[in-house]
């Protein structure tokens, strides 16, 4: 019997920048290109083998509209990993991106995991790669660029996450 452990994580990020398709094309290997807005946030899990343990990784993903805002607190408060989510294609993604990491310093949980994740790798680069992965370096995050669509780099993201937690 492998030892098991449970860690909760958070996506965070505007509307439409592809979070839930994210998560979908992780846990179910499925990506619809009429992937319905979230309400409120919904949960998945899906267990990661590592070396010496597996890790059970209980992701809630929030929703980006307006109207939901004020219930992400409730979402990241406890979670060990956040994995903030932008649309490389929308420039005002990335300031939204930025506002979710301020917010994840100053009330998530001590050394909370932060991953910058630019979606939509398949479509023209309007936020610049090297812009965002010095952010990412002054600020002690990782960063990654996946596309839910194609599946470029979706399960490193998860399985990155899930290897940065110690197993004690
Ligand atoms: P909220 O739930 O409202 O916060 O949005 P979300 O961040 O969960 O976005 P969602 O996953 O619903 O995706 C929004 C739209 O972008 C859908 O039409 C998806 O098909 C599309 N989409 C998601 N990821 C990608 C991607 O990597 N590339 C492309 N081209 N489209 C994507
Ligand atoms: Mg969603």
């Amino acid at each position: 019997e492998i030892p098991s452990m449970q860690k909760k994580i958070v996506l965070l990020g505007d509307s439409s920048v592809g979070k839930s398709s994210l998560v979908f094309k992780f846990v179910k290997d499925q990506f619809f290109e009429n992937q319905e807005p979230t309400i409120g946030a919904s949960f998945l899990t899906k267990t990661v083998p590592q070396n010496s343990h597996e890790v059970k990784l209980q992701i809630w993903d929030t929703a980006g509209q307006e109207r939901y805002e004020s219930l992400a607190p409730m979402y990241y408060r406890s979670a060990s990993g956040a994995l903030v989510v932008y649309d490389i294609n929308d420039k005002q993604t990335f300031k939204k991106a930025k506002f979710w990491i301020k917010e994840l310093i100053s009330n998530g949980e001590n050394g909370v995991i932060i991953f910058l994740v630019a979606n939509k790798s398949d479509l023209e680069h309007n936020v610049d790669s090297v812009e965002a992965s010095k952010y990412c370096e002054e600020n002690g995050l990782f960063y990654f660029e996946t596309s839910a669509k194609t599946g470029h780099n979706v399960v490193e993201v998860f399985t990155s996450m899930a290897s940065q937690f110690e197993y004690v």
